[in-house]
């Protein structure tokens, strides 16, 4: 995370935005571990995650114990191309439905992303010790901020940086797999089936990220 944030700042300072040749990516089916920071140094979140790329479908569950008290626990089932997700409590079984305004997250990149730069991190001539990434930035849907993604020449995420107002958070990928272990957990629990949508209260932008706030 740290390390990131470094190749960030460096980024800033060296970088000059390239003649934008490419176009975005899009990341495979993965299965992993998906940490949540803010700038506070605060882990907001910490847990497993299974994304399927050509559904769009994203399920995250955090580990509420770990690794200290300011993490929330929370368990999201998103799909992205319905424009929904389910907010899921599996201890007592519960479920709520909600419409989904932004479509956002950090496992993939937007198609309006601009390229940015690549970054030999670490030693690009030392076998396993370098990783070299892409980075792609862009804005957020309300312009109220932009992010930065790093991203491997295989299209994996490894750390997206959200600049919010409010306050930044740093999504981290680790130990990625390329595949669906476990496709019911991309099928809507039967408890939550049939649930009517939540109505949203005025102002609130229901997305990926907003479940961190
Ligand atoms: C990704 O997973 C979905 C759902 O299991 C599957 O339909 C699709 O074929 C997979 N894609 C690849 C490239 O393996
Ligand atoms: C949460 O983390 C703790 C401590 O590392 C671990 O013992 C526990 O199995 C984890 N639970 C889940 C649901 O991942
Ligand atoms: C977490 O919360 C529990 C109960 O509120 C408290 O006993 C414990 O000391 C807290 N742990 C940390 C690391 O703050
Ligand atoms: C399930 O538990 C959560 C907290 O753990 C609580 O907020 C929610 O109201 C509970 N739902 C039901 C249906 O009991």
């Amino acid at each position: 995370m740290y390390a990131a944030v470094t190749l960030f700042v460096f980024m800033c300072l060296t970088a000059t935005t390239h003649a934008d040749h490419h176009q975005p990516c899009h990341s495979p089916n993965m299965t992993g571990f998906m940490s949540v920071t803010n700038l506070k140094g605060e882990v907001k979140a910490y847990g497993a995650f299974t994304y399927d790329s050509m559904g769009k479908k994203l399920r995250f569950r955090s580990n509420e114990s770990y690794p200290t008290n300011t993490s929330v626990g929370l368990e999201l089932l998103m799909f992205f191309d319905e424009g929904i997700f389910y907010e899921i409590d599996s201890k007592n079984q519960s479920c709520e439905k909600k419409t989904l305004h932004c479509t956002l997250h950090p496992l993939d990149i937007p198609d309006d992303a601009t390229f940015n730069v690549m970054v030999n991190s670490g030693s690009p001539t030392i076998e396993g010790e370098g990783l070299k990434v892409n980075v792609w930035t862009g804005s957020m849907a309300d312009s109220k901020g932009h992010y930065s993604m790093f991203v491997t020449m295989g299209c994996l995420p490894v750390t997206t940086v959200y600049f919010c107002e409010s306050t930044s958070f740093i999504f981290s990928t680790m130990d990625v797999e390329l595949e669906i272990k476990d496709p019911d957990l991309l099928v809507v629990p039967s408890y939550c089936l049939g649930l009517p949508v939540e109505e949203t209260p005025e102002g609130t932008v229901n997305s990926f990220l907003n479940e961190f706030m």
